[in-house]
């Protein structure tokens, strides 16, 4: 089942002379379930791409169509809503609420949705990222790799038909690399969960279903293989 299909998408900086592509019509397509790796040097669009993805800019030409409902032709209001519903989203430097408990902050987008969370499906959540007994912790008071874990249980929260990852080891230290990378594994496995991750580390990227190779605001390669999936 498609859950992702971007069309002909370009994103434009500056006028005139200084009219620069960052993302020069780009066009893909991806599954339900699929774990994709986006690579590529530093300044070949990766950012530019997952940020129109997921609704947070606006593109210069092209369309963005996730779970059939092109994003762009939106209102605000309307893509404000359809984002906190549909997509989860994780950056490098975590953007925790720091005067929020670690309950409180993965909890904030089924608050904006006026969902009532339950106890044993938070409890789950919270087992399943290994942060239980952190809830009442505030994000100062943990390491990097925690703060990691409570962002991504923000952003698996409301089931996000995909989630999107910005270099989201891009901070940590192999280890709690590894952790999060086997976080992400484990849900693309168990609850089928897409996934699109940013990493230039193709340690990291190899562990993906498919590498889409990023150079110059362009894609250039756009591997699939098997990944072992656990029944
Ligand atoms: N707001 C912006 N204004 C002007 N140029 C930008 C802006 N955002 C990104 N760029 C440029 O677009 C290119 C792609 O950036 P980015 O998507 O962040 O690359 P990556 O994530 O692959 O390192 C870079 O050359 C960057 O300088
Ligand atoms: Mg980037």
């Amino acid at each position: 089942m498609e859950i992702l299909n971007v069309k002909n998408l370009s994103k434009k900086f500056g006028e005139g002379e200084n009219e620069f592509f960052a993302l020069n019509s780009i066009s893909m397509k991806v599954n339900k379930g699929e774990f994709v790796a986006i690579v590529g040097k530093s300044g070949s669009g990766k950012s530019t791409l997952l940020n129109l993805l997921g609704g947070l800019d606006t593109p210069s030409f092209g369309n963005v169509i996730i779970n059939n409902q092109n994003i762009y032709k939106m209102s605000d209001k309307e893509l404000t809503v359809f984002r906190r519903k549909n997509i989860g989203i994780v950056f490098q430097f975590y953007n925790l609420v720091p005067a929020l408990t670690v309950k409180e902050n993965i909890l904030l987008p089924a608050l904006f949705d006026g969902k009532i969370v339950s106890d044993d499906k938070f409890n789950d959540l919270i087992k399943s990222l290994g942060i239980k007994g952190k809830e009442k912790f505030f994000p100062n008071d943990l390491s990097g790799g925690q703060q990691q874990r409570v962002a991504l249980g923000r952003a698996l929260i409301n089931k996000p038909k995909i989630l999107l990852a910005d270099e989201p080891t891009g901070n940590l230290d192999s280890r709690s690399s590894n952790q999060i990378m086997r976080l992400l594994e484990m849900y693309n496995k168990k609850y089928n969960q897409t996934i699109i991750m940013v990493t230039h580390d193709m340690t990291l990227a190899q562990r993906a279903s498919r590498i889409i190779t990023m150079k110059d605001g362009k894609i250039i390669k756009d591997v699939k293989h098997q990944i072992c999936k656990k029944k």
